[in-house]
């Protein structure tokens, strides 16, 4: 008896078969090995995190002042644009898993990991902000533990915004540190 020479895939006449059924569900196939409805419950409160993020450092666009600001300022506004970008490829990646992105404001700041703290001057807004890419790089690190290589997509994506995220927090210990 000679041994399939495939054993860990399944073979064509399968995949064909679970292919056509329950099509409506688009990219999410039987084969799909995650806990679904945590992992768009969790990509809900990554959602929220990315928006309170956006909202936070756009504030801080607008109130940074003081002495040589424009350049802080200018980091401020790059981040929130990235923080938005992240925001939209989760919400992406909730509707290809049959979810809905969860844009209620009711509610926002609770869901989010990180805080919306306005902070008063220039060094208290850069600690804020490098305090909330602390939360959301340990959050992310969690869910890409917690998915695993279930579902391989998102964690790709979590993966990639979580090395942003350490980029900011970067870019924040420089910006204490005057190395900008
Ligand atoms: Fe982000
Ligand atoms: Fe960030």
């Amino acid at each position: 008896m000679s041994a399939p020479s495939q054993p860990f895939l399944s073979d064509i006449k399968t995949l064909r078969e679970r292919a056509r059924q329950h099509i409506e569900a688009g990219a999410v196939t039987p084969g799909y090995a995650g806990d679904l409805k945590t992992v768009i419950k969790l990509l809900n409160e990554a959602f929220a995190t990315e928006i309170v993020c956006t909202l936070r450092y756009r504030r801080h666009y607008y109130m940074a002042s003081g002495p040589n600001y424009e350049s802080v300022a200018e980091e401020f506004l790059e981040h929130a644009k990235e923080e938005q970008e992240h925001a939209d490829k989760i919400a992406e990646r909730i509707v290809q898993l049959n979810g809905e992105p969860n844009f209620n404001p009711e509610g926002l700041t609770s869901r989010s990991h990180a805080e919306y703290v306005e902070g008063t001057t220039l060094v208290d807004m850069i600690k804020e902000d490098l305090v909330a890419e602390r939360i959301a790089i340990d959050s992310y690190r969690e869910m890409i533990h917690f998915i695993g290589d279930k579902d391989t997509t998102t964690k790709r994506l979590l993966e990639w915004i979580l090395s942003v995220e350490e980029e900011h927090a970067d870019d924040l210990v420089g910006l204490l540190a005057g190395r900008s």
